[in-house]
């Protein structure tokens, strides 16, 4: 039986970009994702994208039994876990589901890894973990902040659940990224960002507002100590991103690891605002985003970018399409979506 990587909802943004990368690297792939957040035809299109009918399994990973036929049905030598619920403002709405989500699909993926030698996982975490920073740019050692919404806290509980489930179970190894703001979509435009509803997130609601579904987009605030006075992050494209996953991968399977828990920062290393963002989506794609200044949203931090030299020097990764190829390919997917010309 071929060794599979497990891809924990890999119908998702982030889930379904890596899976293709793990595919055209030569891996081979099986998703799970219980489709609360993602919809079939990423799988389609994934499967479109590779040329490989990659094996989807709709399932529940906080549901055990469920969750564990398939270790029973295939042979995974590694699980990249990217099943959670991820919206900020939700989560401060309903903090039991998301940590009943996040915890409890989180714990039984390291139970089942232990039960049946799967070694190595890949945990997506979040630079949300370091809130507010004192010092920018972020390294891998910044102090973690107190989480400021129970989506943050549930990335910082998972981090350290990994930390003492490695330092417990000799049989797993694992390394946790830390995005900072995945954007963009995949070159083809058959894959990308599927918000539900109405964006919470800046890229997905400046493609709606350029295609004219949203009337206007609020800039969250122009009075922040920073050179335009919109906020400061750190905008990583998602194929870059999911190139990151199958070296850290690799990097596992290959006993490459310095230890055998291991973080690392995701990011471009260059921050970016809000304005700026909004003024090169204009200039790429030659189209207008209404927008307006309002006030401050509760809860956002000021500025925030990584320091990837962790990243570029130890995995030998680094961020490679400019912010200008990603913003073309976010609005090719929204215009692919909406059947734009
Ligand atoms: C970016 C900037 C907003 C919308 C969060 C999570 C992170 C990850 C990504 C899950 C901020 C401004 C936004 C809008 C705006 N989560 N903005 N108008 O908050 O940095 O990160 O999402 O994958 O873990 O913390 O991302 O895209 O929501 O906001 O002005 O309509 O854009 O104020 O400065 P954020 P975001």
């Amino acid at each position: 039986m071929k060794e599979s990587v497990l891809v924990t909802g890999g119908a998702g943004f982030i889930g379904s970009h890596t899976t293709v990368e793990l595919v055209e690297a030569g891996f081979g792939v099986v998703i799970a994702d219980n489709l609360s957040n993602a919809e079939l035809s990423a799988v389609e299109n994934v499967r479109k994208i590779t040329g490989q009918e990659i094996p989807f399994e709709e399932v529940d990973c906080c549901c055990y039994e469920d969750f564990e036929k398939l270790f029973l049905k295939y042979k995974f030598n590694s699980v990249i876990h990217f099943a959670a619920s991820k919206a900020v403002g939700e989560s401060v709405a309903e903090p039991l589901q998301y940590y009943r989500n996040n915890l409890g699909s989180f714990m039984n993926v390291l139970e089942l890894m232990k039960e049946h030698g799967v070694e190595n996982i890949v945990f997506s975490s979040s630079a949300t973990v370091y809130g507010q920073p004192d010092k920018l740019p972020t390294t891998e050692q910044t102090p973690r902040q107190p989480a400021t919404s129970p989506y943050g806290n549930t990335k910082q509980i998972c981090e350290d659940v990994l930390r003492d489930s490695i330092a417990a179970y000799a049989g797993i190894k694992g390394i946790a990224l830390r995005y900072f703001n995945p954007i963009g979509a995949h070159p083809s435009a058959l894959i990308g960002e599927l918000p539900k509803g109405v964006p919470s997130n800046l890229v997905p609601f400046i493609t709606q507002t350029a295609a004219g579904i949203r009337k206007e987009l609020s800039v969250f605030g122009d009075d922040y100590n920073t050179p335009d006075g919109s906020c400061l992050r750190d905008y990583i494209d998602v194929v870059d991103l999911a190139k990151a996953h199958v070296v850290a991968v690799n990097r596992m399977i290959q006993n490459k690891g310095k230890a055998r828990y291991e973080i690392f920062n995701i990011g471009t290393g260059k921050p970016t605002s809000v304005l700026e963002l909004v003024n090169a989506f204009e200039r790429v794609n030659g189209v207008q985003v209404p927008h307006k200044i309002v006030g401050r949203r509760p809860g956002d931090v000021e500025a925030v970018w990584a320091d990837t030299t962790l990243a570029n020097t130890e995995l030998g990764w680094k961020a490679e399409r400019t912010l200008d190829q990603t913003l073309a390919s976010a609005w090719a997917w929204e215009k692919h979506l909406r059947n734009i010309k």
